[in-house]
């Protein structure tokens, strides 16, 4: 495994320059103006996987976007790995705030990639990570260090959802069969600090429709007489956390694990500055529920939040109208035990029920997954934090995520297989965000690690 270095090092500008041109391809999965470039991802994903090696690759089709599966089984005796990515990426929307265009990628020095960064939509999630795992296959088939067998299971809707992916893996149990899924598409404490994501919160996201009067309204001629949908929607919201920043909805928190005193003392282990924090976001301070400290609100709390709001005139200049609908999108970040499904019911529930006389309410469900922890224990675990402290000379620490990725919970139900979230990118590579980058040494070094965790995979599988 030694060589692994030195071919990072020997190939690196055309590692480097094939993400980029991945990068190009602009496959938003939200906005249906994009659909032919999602498609033209995945002909791009498949060409990579048949480069690298893989014996078999197919562009598998669903009611939605395309998955594509790749495999090199080299002996079915061997244990199996299937790695998870995908190709998909958030639209690049405020677009005016990039320094440069979203999907014409270049390599900027920053504070923290003294090295250089790539900016780009989708650089860090999940395009570049997911394309490490296919760089660290071509090394390991070109050295013929291969220790076992390996699938892949690229989707192109995980920013919408994943619900093609839903569809296709309960329809494909046999081919999915696995011994450990890989993931990179989450991130870790610093360039210094590898850590393993050993949680992620479910998700439950609703869209919110209040109407007052049938059509816009004078505000002069009905103001004060008939009820207004956005202040009654912003009242609403308001209400959703009382003072301490507790969520009110009657139940959330029914199913809510309380971690022990000693489990939050383990979390405070990890290395944080609130300082650094605040002044990364220009804040001049933080926020949330009364108890908990900033590492345990972002992991181990669960959370409502609205990512959009919209009503009325919002035009240049001034006009006076009571508009005839207020709307709102709210997502809500869950942590294990609670059933995404029915915290979505006690939501729909309790929004309606306070709604004033004077307006209609209504909610859309839109997506939403059940949160994962998995133990540290594990043959999984293990490898990935021997192949961290070989590649990074520290051993990783184990840290929850804040972040969703939903089919994580269903792999378990249905594949029956542990995941192990092994992610290179830092909190500050600004993903969904204008200006989203991913380092260049922690591309690399993904590179160099995915190996070593197959190896040591193999080795504590005997
Ligand atoms: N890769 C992210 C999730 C993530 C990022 C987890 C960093 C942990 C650390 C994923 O692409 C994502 O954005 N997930 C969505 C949920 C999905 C259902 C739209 C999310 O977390 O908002
Ligand atoms: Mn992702
Ligand atoms: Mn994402």
């Amino acid at each position: 495994m030694e060589n692994i270095k030195a071919y990072v090092q020997e190939h690196k500008d055309r590692f480097i320059n094939e993400l980029i041109e991945l990068l190009k391809i602009p496959s938003v999965s939200a906005d249906t103006a994009y659909s032919h470039d999602v498609f033209e991802t995945a002909d791009a994903v498949k060409a990579s996987l048949e480069k690298a090696g893989c014996d078999f690759v197919e562009i598998c089709d669903t009611p939605g976007y395309p998955i594509v599966y790749g495999e090199k089984i080299i002996d079915p005796t061997l244990p199996t790995v299937l790695v998870y990515g995908h190709y998909d990426v958030q639209p690049p929307d405020p677009i005016e705030l990039w320094t440069s265009p979203p999907f014409e990628p270049v390599i900027k020095k920053t504070e923290i990639h003294p090295e250089g960064a790539i900016f780009a939509r989708g650089s860090c999630d999940d395009k570049g990570q997911m394309y490490m795992h296919v760089k660290a296959l071509e090394y390991m088939v070109q050295s013929n260090t291969l220790p076992c067998n390996v699938k892949f299971m690229i989707e192109g809707e995980e920013e919408i959802g994943s619900k093609s992916l839903s569809w296709f893996v309960e329809r494909n149990q046999e081919k999915l069969k696995n011994d450990v899924i890989l993931i990179s598409d989450t991130g870790m404490i610093s360039n210094q600090q590898p850590s393993i994501t050993t949680g992620l919160r479910g998700l439950s996201y609703v869209e919110v429709e209040v109407t007052g009067p049938n059509r816009d309204l004078h505000s002069g001629l009905y103001g004060g007489a008939v009820a207004n949908p956005i202040n009654v929607l912003a009242k609403m919201i308001a209400s959703l956390h009382d003072e301490n920043n507790h969520i009110t909805i009657p139940g959330f928190y029914d199913n809510v694990e309380e971690l022990s005193l000693e489990e939050r003392a383990e979390m405070a282990k990890a290395p944080f500055n609130l300082d650094n924090y605040k002044k990364a976001l220009d804040l001049n301070d933080v926020y949330g529920e009364k108890g908990y400290v900033t590492n345990e609100r972002n992991s181990i709390r669960p959370t409502l939040d609205v990512n959009g709001i919209w009503g009325g005139y919002t035009g240049e200049g001034a006009k006076t109208v009571i508009a005839s609908k207020a709307f709102a999108k709210i997502s809500m970040r869950l942590v294990p035990n609670q059933d995404w499904e029915q915290i979505t019911e006690l939501f729909t529930k309790h929004f309606t029920s306070l709604a004033p006389a004077g307006v209609t309410v209504k909610v859309k469900p839109h997506h939403g997954g059940q949160g994962y922890v998995t133990p540290i224990d594990s043959i999984g675990y293990k490898a990935a934090n021997m192949a961290y402290t070989e590649t990074f000379g520290v051993p990783a620490i184990p840290v929850r995520s804040g972040g969703s990725i939903p089919i994580v919970a269903l792999f378990e139900k249905e594949l029956k297989s542990k995941t192990i979230l092994m992610g290179f990118g830092l909190d500050s590579d600004a993903i969904h965000s204008p200006n989203e980058h991913f380092g260049i040494f922690n591309y690399l070094k993904g590179i160099e690690t995915i190996p070593l965790f197959y190896k040591y995979f193999v080795e504590l599988s005997k």
